[in-house]
């Protein structure tokens, strides 16, 4: 019987009801399988999903992406497998699953959290359509390594920021409960620390003080656990010599004892058999056993509980207890999603759900709110509608793959309008002329593209073909009245094994764009990428810069809304740029030292360039200017553990409607550790037309004010004076303290 609650949503005690009654027809077997998840890729070793399926050795699936698929191994399932029980279906839904989004980092990027929550809303709907249940994401490991590839898939590098995007993202995807109508189970991952890899080389090892990780690392994911998230992945590298998928600190004391989280952890693609690859687990037995103790309760793809879980209950290592304990939460998540009651999807849904006009709508609002202006030098943008001669220049500019970006969903054909062609739908009447210039491409591909990318395959160009298209790329700006060009990184160039030791323009693009420039038009350069690159050339030479990341589906439209004044951009950096890739790890919340910049003895941090960013955090232009006025802060004084209320005013000063992101950030001046020399704890974006003036509103309480100490070993709130800055970005200068006292 389902006894759903007028919202759709099942009880508590009738899901543990349900849980028990299945789980008590259940062999061991049977149990082992739920705590399964295999993979539908061809090329995988031992026999077929069907196969494992039918002899009830799966509870869930991934890697297969089509709902008449999902439907006949669901059939197996709940027709021909001994439990009878269902199968969940997950995938990686990053952002957009027909129709794309910008990539993770471009929608911290918006710093608004209701465009990123309606994203994964239509992502979820047309994943969901489609048969799947679950996605692997949110991704929120915070980045403050530009090098590391997988920056593109989270929020950057701030926790304030970042849980408010995860919080966002799990309340898009999973929409008002598990199991409502329309949308998908979600998964915060990598737990924990991923994105801290030594040298920004993905994969490589982590290392990071328990400040680091409570602080800064930890608070996205308890965001997520707040905005109940079903589920949980466990990463794969080390973490202070544990791995992550066998770390019980992780996922007993902190998750589950300490945030009381109630669903289940899936590991990482392959990680607990890559226990013993990882030199932690002697054999798949050991590691079997290190990763269920540990609390991983679904081994993703290497079959290692498959093989070993069984035995070790046989053998006594483990209890049929330990067993249940990990199977409970996964089928109360089927339980959750209807999968017993529908357990099928209507194989005509999905061309109905991804045809819905708001969806491509939703798509190009989302790459409009993310685009950051970096620079325009007299004001060279808005561009007029009425050119009559624009060249729009370089190896992007006409690439779906660039403009969609980096973790497409399996099998997904991309479908982007180009930047290209979002200019010529923008001006029918104009002569709009493409070159590409040189080809860019990977030194070295990884294994996703030499395996999985047939564009890999293609020949590299010629460096005399690279020449020509260099020269037809320059003759055909010559003529132009504006030059746009685009330029960046290839969708492979960030992402899963896809970090890099430079972050310059990759190949002969800055080449290009210098040839281009010396031509003495006017020049506008738009950036595809997923992660700060060191465009220090073209900060200082080309009028105007617009930061338009890898914008999705409707990202060419997006863009030349920005470009040509329909849309005034309002994102601001999510993540510092760094002037070189070798100054990574860059960030604003770095502490103070004895030798502060501005202090008598202050000594440059490096002889060889300046070492500080080429544009900050929370770094962001319009087409109009803003003054931010009046700080107030509602008492000079606070007493442990109360709030204050900060207010701040912001007026648009300039000529036309823009959006300002109001920044608030804090500094604890002395108390049980140093801290950081500033942290963002609040921020609003708000839309002004020329003249308005707005009263934005922050509150500081103990949550904002507090820090987990090294020196108490646990989280506390210092009795200490504060600094309290309020501005457009980490810079900000409008300032006033704030005393808290016992
Ligand atoms: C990635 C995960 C992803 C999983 C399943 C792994 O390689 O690290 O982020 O969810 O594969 O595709």
């Amino acid at each position: 019987m389902d006894s759903r609650t007028n919202t759709g949503e099942l009880s508590e005690a009738e899901i543990a009801a349900r849980v028990e009654a299945i789980l008590s027809k259940l062999s061991l077997a049977e149990k082992v399988g739920q705590l399964t998840q295999i993979g539908g890729l061809a090329f995988l070793p031992g026999p077929k999903p069907e196969e494992i399926i039918r002899q009830g050795g799966a509870g869930s699936v991934l890697w297969v992406n089509d709902t008449k698929t999902f439907n006949a191994l669901q059939k197996i399932a709940v027709e021909e497998s001994p439990s009878r029980i269902p199968l969940l279906f997950g995938l990686d839904v990053i952002h957009g699953y027909r129709t794309i989004f910008p990539v993770p980092l471009a929608m911290a990027a918006s710093w608004d959290p209701s465009v990123v929550e309606r994203a994964q809303a239509v992502a979820a709907k047309e994943a969901r359509a489609a048969g799947i249940h679950w996605t692997f994401g949110p991704m929120v490991d915070i980045a403050r390594d530009a090098r590391w590839g997988r920056i593109v898939e989270g929020a950057g590098e701030d926790p304030y920021l970042g849980a408010a995007i995860a919080a966002a993202q799990v309340r898009g995807f999973q929409g008002p409960y598990i199991g409502a109508p329309d949308h998908v189970v979600a998964c915060a991952k990598h737990f924990a620390g991923y994105g801290a890899a030594d040298g920004g080389r993905d994969y490589d090892p982590v290392y990071l003080p328990e400040t680091l990780l409570r602080n800064v690392y930890l608070p996205p994911f308890k965001a997520a656990v707040d905005a109940g998230v079903g589920t949980f992945m466990s990463a794969y590298m080390d973490l202070n010599d544990v791995p992550a998928s066998g770390n019980r600190f992780l996922l007993r004391q902190v998750l589950r004892e300490e945030w009381g989280f109630k669903g289940f952890v899936v590991s990482d693609a392959f990680a607990v058999g890559s226990l013993v690859t990882q030199g932690f687990a002697r054999d798949g037995r050991d590691a079997a056993f290190r990763a269920l103790s540990a609390g991983v309760n679904m081994d993703m793809a290497s079959n290692t509980y498959l093989q070993h879980l069984a035995g070790l209950v046989e053998d006594g290592t483990l209890t049929v207890e330990d067993i249940d304990e990990a199977v409970r939460p996964i089928l109360a998540i089927k339980v959750r999603m209807g999968l017993f009651e529908h357990p099928y999807t209507d194989e005509s849904k999905l061309e109905q759900v991804v045809a819905l006009p708001e969806h491509r709508a939703e798509a190009r609002r989302a790459a409009q709110r993310s685009m950051v202006l970096l620079r325009n030098e007299g004001g060279l943008l808005p561009l007029s509608k009425s050119l009559k001669h624009v060249a729009v220049i370089g190896p992007l500019a006409d690439s779906q793959e660039a403009t969609e970006g980096s973790w497409m969903v399996f099998g997904h054909t991309p479908n982007a309008v180009t930047v290209l062609e979002g200019i010529r739908a923008k001006l029918p009447e104009a002569r709009v002329d493409y070159a590409p210039g040189p080809e860019i491409r990977r030194d070295i591909p990884s294994w996703f593209e030499a395996n999985m990318d047939p564009t890999a395959k293609k020949a590299p160009q010629s460096p005399e073909a690279a020449e020509a298209a260099f020269q037809t790329a320059v003759a055909t700006a010559r003529d132009a009245e504006v030059v746009v060009m685009v330029l960046g990184e290839t969708a492979d160039m960030a992402g899963e094994a896809a970090s890099r030791a430079s972050l310059d323009l990759p190949g002969r693009q800055e080449e290009l764009l210098q040839a281009v420039v010396a031509l003495g038009k006017p020049v506008v350069l738009v950036l595809l990428n997923g992660r700060p690159l060191s465009i220090n050339w073209a900060a200082e030479n080309v009028p105007a810069i617009l930061e338009a990341w890898e914008p999705g589906s409707e990202g060419g439209h997006a863009v030349a809304d920005v470009l040509f004044g329909d849309v005034n951009p309002g994102g601001k950096l999510p993540v510092t740029f760094p002037r070189k890739g070798s100054h990574e790890p860059l960030y604003y919340a770095r502490n103070l030292t004895h030798s502060p910049e501005g202090h008598p003895m202050y000594n440059p941090r490096y002889w060889d360039g300046l070492p500080t960013p080429l544009y900050p955090f929370g770094f962001g232009l319009s087409y109009t200017t803003f003054a931010i006025t009046n700080l107030q802060v509602s008492a000079p004084q606070v007493k442990i553990g109360d709030a204050v209320t900060v207010t701040a005013d912001v007026t648009n000063t300039g000529a036309v409607e823009g959006d300002e992101v109001v920044q608030l950030y804090i500094h604890q001046k002395a108390g049980s550790d140093s801290r950081p020399m500033r942290e963002l704890k609040g921020f609003e974006r708000v839309t002004l037309k020329p003249g308005e003036t707005r009263t934005v509103t922050f509150t500081l309480g103990p949550a904002e004010l507090g820090h987990w100490s090294t020196n108490a070993g646990k989280w506390v709130q210092d009795a200490a004076t504060f600094d309290i800055w309020v501005g457009a970005d980490s810079r900000a200068t409008l300032h006033a303290e704030l005393t808290v006292v016992c």
